[in-house]
């Protein structure tokens, strides 16, 4: 956490530049932006965010690297003070700069721009309220484009600031990773994709802002208002320094523009499969099998989820008790919960108990509640917010219970044993007409190196590296359809008690290869290996983003 007191060299408070969405871009940045988007001397570039002009003195370097003697340079930044320091800096680095010191969004647009670059400020829509957001919108209305009331201040910026281009001029701007998942995005993509004529992105491996919590994308979006081919093409990188050294990206044509975009660079020859495992209907989004819903938050796991011992010591009957999953997902990792194991880990010493007293409860059960109110348990955020505060609202006893957070994949494992759920997994409610075949089998088929590689690319990165799945994202998540199983329903069969032996030796490699002989011999050798490189690659990239990442991140 940094003080709340100006840095060195810094014009305001820590506190006050958040406010803003003021984090200052890398020098290998804005040199890598402005040396895309300005190609001759005479172009004109505007900063519409300005802060201490760090893209605006990048683009002086590069107009007289082109030849122009002093480049003058145009930008808008709110804040007075920076704007003066922009000015300077700009002069410094030999250059002139006509900065305007007010909200963007009461400039109007004028199309007098070669050239858009800059990093617009990133602040929520929670924090981002009243007239200035307001306004925001009605600029990007200006442009014909729609942002709900839970857009962050960013996706305005992209669409006012197109508008200051000339007819085929260049947009490049650092923007939050949510840009391409996020739904309130979707116009914004569908603005880029529609508007311009080639739209580039560039991912990172690492974080390139130590100091703000999100992930970052660079957007190069080139030929404003020439008709777009709907494709863009996504490179990836390590980190600002590697900039100077991008490959040649992968395309990608979305179905619909607004659709959600891959951040994830995937070999052609793993395309193609990919291609031929959704066209030939042996893989199919989770969703085709069910629902797949939150558990159960207890307000205070310690006072509701209790161990056999405890059941026992507390004289609590089975009337007043759920069976639950304890807390955490290690039990979940050998294909089910079986009453064999729900057994052991009582035993263990693990909750395997939900307190949820009858209409009835028991004398026993009305003292542990009394004590848990004498000590405070009813005050805690979740008891406090319902009626009565020891009643745990739970939803039925999923089919399957998937892993959310995980340091290799995400798994599935049948409930075996009609145990709810807490919120430390999801719950998986099959439809009637598949559920015996995915109680059954989906736990050991989803083991398999297509469904890990769609994990990585549904799912999400958490802090430490850990890959996170929200039950919107694994409705998406790509499984062996129901077909895929019954016709493999044999073999399936016959290595479900060597996978599980496999996963209790922690050997989820060698498992996968075996389920992978069963589920996709219709891949080529070489298709195989590349959708497990690009798994291996993108579980790789994770966990160096969680590396770099100073704090915990929650990606929206
Ligand atoms: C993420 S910083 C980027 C600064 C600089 N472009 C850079 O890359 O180092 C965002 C800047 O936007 C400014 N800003 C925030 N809201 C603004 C608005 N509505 N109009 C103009 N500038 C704004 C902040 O004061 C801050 O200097």
């Amino acid at each position: 956490m940094l003080p709340d007191r100006p840095l060195p060299g810094v014009l305001d408070l820590p506190s006050e530049r958040k406010a803003r969405g003021a984090f200052f871009t890398p020098v290998s940045v804005t040199r890598h932006l402005a040396e895309w988007a300005l190609v001759d001397a005479s172009d004109r570039v505007l900063e519409p965010s300005a802060g201490e002009a760090a893209f605006l003195a990048a683009a002086v370097d590069r107009l007289k690297e082109l030849g122009a003697d002093k480049p003058l340079v145009d930008g808008v930044e709110i804040h007075g003070p920076s704007a003066e320091s922009a000015r300077l800096i700009v002069g410094e680095a030999g250059g002139e700069a006509a900065i305007r010191v007010s909200d963007f969004f009461l400039v109007e647009a004028q199309a007098r721009f070669d050239a858009v670059i800059g990093n617009p400020p990133f602040i929520r829509y929670q924090d981002w309220t009243g007239d200035q957001r307001d306004r925001a919108r009605f600029a990007a209305l200006d442009q014909g484009v729609a942002l709900t009331g839970l857009a962050s201040s960013w996706a305005a910026f992209v669409v006012h600031a197109a508008g200051f281009l000339k007819p085929g001029g260049r947009l490049g701007l650092v923007l939050p990773a949510e840009l391409l998942s996020v739904n309130y995005a979707a116009p914004v993509r569908r603005f880029l994709l529609e508007r311009f004529a080639h739209v580039e992105l560039v991912v990172f491996d690492e974080q390139i802002f130590s100091d703000a919590e999100a992930d970052t994308v660079l957007v190069k979006a080139s030929g404003w208002g020439l008709r777009g081919t709907g494709a863009a093409t996504l490179r990836q990188t390590r980190n600002a320094e590697s900039l100077s050294s991008l490959d040649v990206g992968t395309s990608w044509l979305p179905l619909d523009t607004g659709d959600r975009w891959p951040a994830l660079q995937l070999s052609d020859t793993t395309l193609r499969a990919v291609g031929n495992a959704r066209g030939d209907g042996s893989f199919t989004p989770l969703s085709t099998w069910g629902e797949t819903s939150l558990g159960a938050v207890t307000g205070g796991n310690r006072f509701f989820a209790l161990s056999p011992e405890r059941v026992r010591e507390l004289a609590i009957p089975r009337r007043d008790l759920l069976r639950v999953s304890p807390p955490g997902s290690t039990h979940l990792r050998s294909l089910a919960l079986t009453r064999d194991a729900i057994s052991r880990l009582g035993r263990n010493g693990e909750s395997t108990w939900l307190l949820y007293p009858s209409s009835n409860p028991a004398k026993a059960t009305m003292e542990y509640i009394a004590q848990g109110h004498a000590t405070g348990v009813d005050q805690a955020y979740k008891c406090r917010v319902r009626s009565p505060w020891w009643r745990v609202p739970v939803l039925a006893a999923p089919d399957l219970f998937l892993t959310y957070m995980n340091a290799a994949t995400v798994q599935l494992a049948t409930n075996e044993v009609e145990a709810r759920h807490l919120n430390s997994v999801h719950g998986v409610y099959l439809k009637p007409e598949v559920r015996d075949l995915g109680r059954e089998l989906l736990s050991v088929a989803a083991l398999n190196s297509f469904t890990t590689l769609s994990a990585e690319s549904v799912g999400r990165s958490y802090g430490g590296g850990i890959l996170k799945m929200e039950p919107r994202e694994a409705d998406g998540w790509m499984v062996p359809s129901p077909e895929a199983i019954s016709t493999r329903r044999d073999d399936l069969l016959a290595i479900r008690p060597t996978v599980r032996r496999l996963l209790q030796q922690k050997k989820l490699n060698q498992a996968v290869r075996l389920v992978d002989s069963v589920l996709l011999s219709a891949m080529t050798s070489s298709e195989l290996e590349s959708v497990r490189n690009d798994q291996a690659k993108l579980a790789d990239r994770r966990v160096a983003r969680g590396r770099s990442g100073r704090k915990l991140r929650r990606q929206p």
